[in-house]
């Protein structure tokens, strides 16, 4: 690809591959930026821009071929993949995203789920069995894991993250509150802060109420 393309860019494609989903469930085979950015609240020219940052698609008069686009958007994803992924800390989060099926039908397979609490080291969540985290490093390494998964308390995340670094991880999804420090440049990171989106929400509520 060579260019770099930037984050705002980038944060914008999984929007794009989800509607362009729910066009093709549609059986939709073409549709013109003009109807695309109707659809998805993002300007016309801002879609012809986005898209052109990966050789365009689009077809003068045409529009967009709605398969071969959200083919290729999932490619430069890297959804056309399979990436072998854990969770650590198997409480109330981490156990609504190991019962999540979705993430699997994305490649995201999850391979291993691990908590400190010996109530529940054994037991299962669909199939996969809760392990303790003294057998993470050993288990990333052996089972070329390239995703973890923090969903542990803040305290824990850094420690947590310090052991995935060292077992050779390739990302972290970190939902614990807290930025970790990650130096090696290899490892890419994203955070979710559940807690930022809802104050978000906050303000906006608390705007219009003004
Ligand atoms: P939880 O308390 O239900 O689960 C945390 C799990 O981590 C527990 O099972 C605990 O035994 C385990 N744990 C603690 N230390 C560990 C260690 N050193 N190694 C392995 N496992 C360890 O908490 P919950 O609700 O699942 O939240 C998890 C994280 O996600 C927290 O940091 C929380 O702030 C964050 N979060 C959760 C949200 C939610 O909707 N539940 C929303 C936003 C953030």
């Amino acid at each position: 690809m060579g260019k770099k393309i930037s984050m705002a860019v980038i944060r914008r494609l999984p929007k794009y591959h989800r509607y362009l989903k729910e066009l093709l469930d549609k059986d939709r085979k073409r549709i013109s930026s003009k109807e695309l950015s109707s659809i998805i609240g993002f300007t016309a020219s801002q879609i012809r821009q986005d898209l052109n940052n990966f050789g365009g698609f689009g077809q003068q008069g045409y529009g967009y071929n709605v398969e071969e686009l959200y083919a290729e958007i999932g490619k430069i994803l890297g959804l056309n993949m399979d990436y072998n992924t854990v969770i650590i800390g198997a409480g109330n989060l981490g156990q609504a995203i190991a019962n999540y099926s979705g993430f699997e039908k994305s490649g995201f397979n999850i391979k291993g789920l691990f908590d400190i609490n010996p109530r529940l080291i054994g037991l299962k969540i669909r199939d996969l069995e809760i392990r303790d985290i003294e057998n993470l490093e050993k288990f990333v390494l052996e089972n070329d894991i390239e995703i973890g998964v923090i969903c542990t308390p803040k305290e824990k995340a850094q420690e947590i993250a310090d052991v995935l670094i060292r077992s050779n991880i390739k990302g972290i999804w970190n939902f614990a509150p807290v930025d970790l420090t990650i130096e090696d440049e290899d490892i890419v990171i994203e955070n979710v802060h559940l807690t930022e989106s809802l104050f978000t929400l906050s303000y906006l509520l608390n705007e219009k109420n003004k």
